[in-house]
């Protein structure tokens, strides 16, 4: 018994310390790693899907977050939402893609909506951050779509340059 209350002690302790250690460590990490990533061209760039979605994540968070939220449910009568968006689900890539580097600031109706902010153009972004965003937006909240390709933005960007 004294043994058994002795063992469970020392693994209390055990996990206390591994409480504490992992506090600090997380928040930083995450906040400071978009800058510290390996720059988006050229080397060995992982594709399989977990790592597209964090990168982007990553995208997202520092260029999409302030007008389209957390929870891609925009902001009403302001922005659009993108969580559930007919036109972010559908197959038609090259108008996301375009979206993306042109902006919109044509006030149409989106899902019976219309929307008074404009949507910035975001051309400094690489092939890889607007297919790894896109395909994060795509599949995120209550999206489900297919991924979207760097060749794919690489095509539209080449249309309408
Ligand atoms: C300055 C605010 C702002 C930022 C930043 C922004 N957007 Fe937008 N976005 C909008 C607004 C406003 C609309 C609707 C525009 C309209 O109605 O003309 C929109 C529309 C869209 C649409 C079309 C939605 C639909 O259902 O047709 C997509 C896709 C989109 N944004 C993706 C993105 C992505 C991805 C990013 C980040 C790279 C981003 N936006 C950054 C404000 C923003």
């Amino acid at each position: 018994m004294k043994q058994l209350i002795a063992s469970m002690a020392f693994i209390t302790v055990l996990m206390s310390f591994q409480t504490v250690s992992k506090k600090p460590a997380s928040p930083v990490t995450k906040t400071t790693t978009p800058a510290a990533k390996k720059p988006a061209t050229g080397g060995v760039v992982s594709n399989n899907l977990k790592a597209i979605m964090e990168r982007g994540q990553n995208v997202y968070l520092i260029n999409c977050l302030a007008c389209h939220q957390v929870d891609g449910g925009g902001v009403p009568h302001l922005n659009a939402p993108l969580d559930g968006a007919t036109a972010v689900k559908a197959n038609d890539k090259a108008k996301l893609i375009r979206i993306v580097l042109k902006g919109m600031t044509d006030r149409v109706e989106i899902d019976g909506e219309s929307y008074s902010n404009n949507m910035a153009p975001h051309p400094e972004l690489t092939d890889q951050q607007i297919s790894d965003v896109l395909t994060y937006v795509r599949n995120s909240w209550t999206n489900k779509a297919s991924a979207v390709t760097q060749a794919e933005v690489k095509a539209v960007r080449a249309k309408i340059k």
